[in-house]
């Protein structure tokens, strides 16, 4: 039950850097229940949806221990013994869903229930049971549990009608150890995709085309435990790249692909900020107010919709009126009434918000009703007038390795209070 206590106006400068990528490190983890072995995975962010993973994988009988000071993490899945993930860590995480391709290879069968996950849409599994029913496995839904079971899968060419993440992660867990080619067409081109392809090819796999529409999965007949590097979090970066814009400062993000956050910098510029991208970094200045821009969210290489909340704070202060278009999910603008407490003008009419900016938010008592709309709330609060607090961290920490940390060693003033129920009664000058 806690929530950061954050004092608005502070100017940030100084370095900060980006920690593993928290989409590209659940379907790797994931991914080691397709053989036997030790697998080591570096660069592992410290998130609270890395630990459901971690105990959803020690319920199936993988033991799973951190190396290198916590940096690191050995996933031994030799005594891999059950193949249902059990229903409380499954409805904590809507990643828990990537199990269903990895145990359908590994074991011949799975049974869970529908993930859960943030609360921003209908968040549907349709493609995931449309591919691995494709692959041959026979899926039964009964009293809210889906059983799938199969022999050996066998590769198909495979249709999405929309380019799903998750889907297509889970289809190439799958296939790597089917009879036979699958093919998947209008795949998600998200880098962390990329990511899970070079994981997979590293225990033996033979996948060409992540990053691409189109993605080949040669089966393989025996994989082999393997080591990783996850790549950084780009969402992670673009948060910090908007804290920068929005609290008026310099700060240089390290640990960066400067490729998977183009569109974020493209976006940034054209509020005016400066983004100076180098090799393994950026460096993003403002010194004055946003300037307000459109934009609507897309797949990858599009604006990430985990980036639109975010966004969203920015304009709130920004000079003029802007548009967003959510197109991935359809109740992403969450924020937009906590962002209103705070004095922002947004309206939202279906799948559009119009924000007029304002000079400058006001404190508030507000709550993150999810991940990324939570940290968005935490970036308003940086440029507001007075104390904001921000309740819902547990949202924000599935996502964000020591946000507070980070943002304080940038000038920020924020701190994170706990307290036991009852909560003390605590009024804070607005
Ligand atoms: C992943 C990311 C999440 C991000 C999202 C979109 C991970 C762990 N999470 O989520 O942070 O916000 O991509 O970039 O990588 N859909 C269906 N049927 C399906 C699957 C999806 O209709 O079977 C719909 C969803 O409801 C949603 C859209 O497709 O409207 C996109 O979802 P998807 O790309 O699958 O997102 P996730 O993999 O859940």
């Amino acid at each position: 039950m806690d929530r950061y206590i954050v004092v608005g106006g502070n100017r940030l400068s100084g370095t900060v850097r980006m920690s593993g990528a928290k989409n590209a490190i659940l379907p790797v983890m994931a991914a080691t229940v397709l053989t036997p072995g030790d697998h080591l995975i570096r660069d592992v962010p410290r998130l609270r949806d890395v630990e459901v993973m971690k105990e959803i994988l020690e319920a199936l009988g993988a033991r799973v221990q951190p190396e290198e000071g916590g940096r690191s993490l050995l996933v031994n899945t030799d005594g891999l013994n059950a193949s249902e993930i059990p229903e409380d860590l499954m409805r904590e995480m809507r990643s828990s869903i990537f199990l269903m391709g990895a145990l359908l290879g590994r074991m011949g069968q799975v049974r869970c229930c529908h993930p859960g996950g943030c609360a921003i849409g209908s968040r549907d599994i349709d493609l995931h049971l449309m591919g691995l029913g494709a692959l041959g496995a026979d899926i039964h839904e009964k009293y809210g549990y889906i059983n799938a079971s199969a022999g050996r899968l066998v590769g198909r060419e495979i249709y999405l009608d929309l380019p799903s993440v998750g889907a297509t992660e889970n289809i190439m867990m799958a296939a790597v150890l089917a009879e036979g080619t699958t093919i998947v067409r209008n795949a998600a081109k998200e880098p962390e995709i990329v990511d899970l392809q070079n994981f997979l090819n590293g225990l033996g796999a033979r996948i060409k085309g992540a990053g691409l529409d189109v993605i080949r999965i040669d089966g393989v007949t025996q994989l082999h435990p393997g080591e990783h590097t996850v790549i950084p979090d780009r969402i992670e970066t673009g948060t910090f790249m908007v804290a920068a814009a929005i609290a008026r400062g310099e700060v240089e993000i390290e640990n960066v692909i400067a490729e998977h956050v183009e569109a974020i910098t493209a976006k940034l510029r054209e509020t005016g900020a400066t983004v100076r991208v180098e090799k393994d970094r950026v460096v993003v200045s403002a010194d004055r107010r946003a300037r307000a821009v459109d934009f609507k969210t897309l797949p990858y290489p599009g604006f990430p919709t985990d980036m639109q909340p975010q966004m969203m704070a920015l304009m709130c202060t920004a000079d003029g009126t802007s548009i967003i278009t959510e197109t991935i999910f359809e109740n992403r603008f969450k924020a937009a009434d906590e962002l209103r407490r705070m004095g922002a003008d947004v309206k939202v009419e279906g799948r559009s918000a119009i924000i007029k900016g304002v000079p400058r938010l006001s404190s508030a008592a507000v709550e993150g009703p999810a991940l990324r709309e939570g940290v968005a709330l935490v970036l308003a609060a940086l440029t507001a007038d007075g104390v904001t607090t921000v309740e819902g961290v547990h949202h924000i920490e599935r996502g964000y390795e020591a946000l507070e940390q980070k943002l304080a060693s940038l000038g920020a003033d924020i701190t994170r209070e706990t307290w036991r129920e009852p909560r003390p009664v605590r009024q804070y000058a607005g």
